[in-house]
């Protein structure tokens, strides 16, 4: 299993490529299912989750075109689609639920494997299915599998989300596209990757419209073709400003929107670190002391992001003060802190309050990720540890952030792949 291998601790400088969206260019793969024409996406990410979402697609029968770079794929689906979703595909990634919304939508059939909980949580997908049910799709749960059919195409409802969810509101969005009559959504995730989907939809000829967190779909028949480009990714780049803030570095980071991360900028900003933003890219410059912050709270778009609670944790462990995170939406997303303890952090924790003693002088050690944001986390942690470290199990970090080692050597950080 690969390892990394980080000597620190560095300082960084120089400009960081930001890549395409993960968690938009998943959802975006799975809205394919909605067309019988080509589709064409570019900026997708060479990470792990995408190579998975291919396979699921390629499984249920479309035609995958890759460019070379594997940036670019092409996408053109069979008349005749198949609706099995195996578990070995849905077991690895759980993001593989967006393919139920698009093809009861599309096909009236589909028998998905039941996600299982990770790492981070539960993770069920009741409000999925109960969204989809008021739809109109019928489903049974047998042996492990979801078993959903409808009589022909979905009809428009008015759901009230009882609590905002990404995944949720993007199923939904899916299957009342091509539903028939209208649809409004209530208490809706508005992340930047819902609006980047409801973007693509419509200039395919969708009829989605916003008004705060109430989302209003007049369902169409068909989509028309579409060539589209995934949006930046604002985790990575939220990753790479908390990494130039922690380690007195000096970046560029580009090819994403900084708007897309103002609340985390917000806290950077209070921590000390300095930045001009562009329309697609920002300077960054980290201070010599990192002020501590009370009271972070992860908290739904607009608020500070949870894919982003870990990284600001190693953070505050480097700042002059105590401080303190709350994480709001995943039951049990502290799976760093064993291990940030473990490079000399004192961080207490209480019910999903953690408490961060600052000052931290961290010395390297061997480490095990655990889930894809915690393992950034442990990266940017061994950056300002003094001596070696080793982060194992990095399979979880290749699922979600495209060459870090390469991106990560460029700005002077010294970091070997070990396999
Ligand atoms: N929830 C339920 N029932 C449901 C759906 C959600 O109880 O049917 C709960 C979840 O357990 C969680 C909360 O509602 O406690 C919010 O979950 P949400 O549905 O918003 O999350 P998600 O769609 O499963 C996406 C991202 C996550 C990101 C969260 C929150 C993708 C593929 N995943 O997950 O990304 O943390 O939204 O922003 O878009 C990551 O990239 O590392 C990652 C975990």
């Amino acid at each position: 299993m690969d390892k990394f291998q980080i000597k620190g601790p560095c300082k960084i400088k120089g400009e960081v490529e930001i890549s395409g969206a993960k968690n938009s260019a998943l959802v975006l793969l799975a809205a394919t299912l909605l067309f019988d024409k080509p589709v064409i996406l570019k900026n997708l990410p060479r990470v792990r989750d995408i190579d998975t979402m291919l396979n699921l697609l390629k499984s249920l029968g479309s035609k995958i075109i890759l460019s070379k770079d594997k940036k670019i794929v092409k996408i053109q689906n069979k008349k005749k689609m198949k609706t099995l979703a195996k578990y070995s595909l849905v077991k690895t990634m759980r993001a593989s639920i967006l393919v139920l919304g698009p093809s009861i939508s599309k096909f009236h059939k589909s028998i998905i494997s039941y996600p299982g909980g990770c790492n981070i949580g539960s993770r069920p997908v009741n409000y999925h299915l109960s969204a989809l049910k008021k739809l109109g799709m019928k489903y049974e749960i047998k042996q492990g599998y979801i078993h959903a059919k409808t009589n022909g195409r979905l009809n428009g409802a008015k759901i009230n989300f009882p609590r905002i969810s990404v995944g949720t509101t993007e199923n939904t969005i899916l299957a009342a596209s091509l539903a028939s009559g209208k649809t409004i959504l209530k208490n809706c995730a508005i992340e930047p990757e819902i609006k980047d989907l409801t973007n693509f939809l419509n200039a395919a000829g969708a009829k989605i419209k916003w008004s705060g967190r109430t989302c209003s779909i007049t369902g169409v028949k068909s989509l028309k073709e579409i060539n589209y480009s995934v949006m930046g990714d604002r985790i990575e780049a939220g990753t790479f400003c908390i990494a130039a803030t922690l380690a007195e570095g000096d970046l560029q980071i580009k090819n994403f929107n900084p708007k897309n991360i103002e609340t985390e900028l917000k806290l950077l900003k209070k921590a000390g670190a300095k930045f001009k933003t562009f329309e697609n890219k920002i300077f960054i410059k980290g201070p010599k002391k990192i002020k501590p912050i009370k009271n972070i709270k992860t908290k739904e778009w607009p608020g500070v992001a949870t894919d982003m609670q870990s990284q600001l944790m190693v953070l505050m462990c480097k700042a002059n003060g105590q401080s303190s995170i709350t994480e709001n939406i995943f039951e049990n997303r502290f799976l760093h802190v064993g291990e940030l303890q473990r490079l000399g952090a004192k961080i207490k924790i209480k019910n999903s309050t953690a408490t961060i003693e600052g000052n931290t002088k961290f010395i390297g050690a061997e480490l095990m990720s655990s889930d894809l944001r915690a393992s950034v986390a442990l990266v940017l942690a061994a950056m300002v540890s003094k001596g070696k470290s080793a982060i194992n199990r990095i399979y979880h970090l290749d699922r979600g952030y495209e060459k870090l080692e390469n991106k990560l050597k460029k700005i002077g950080v010294k970091i070997k792949r070990l396999k």
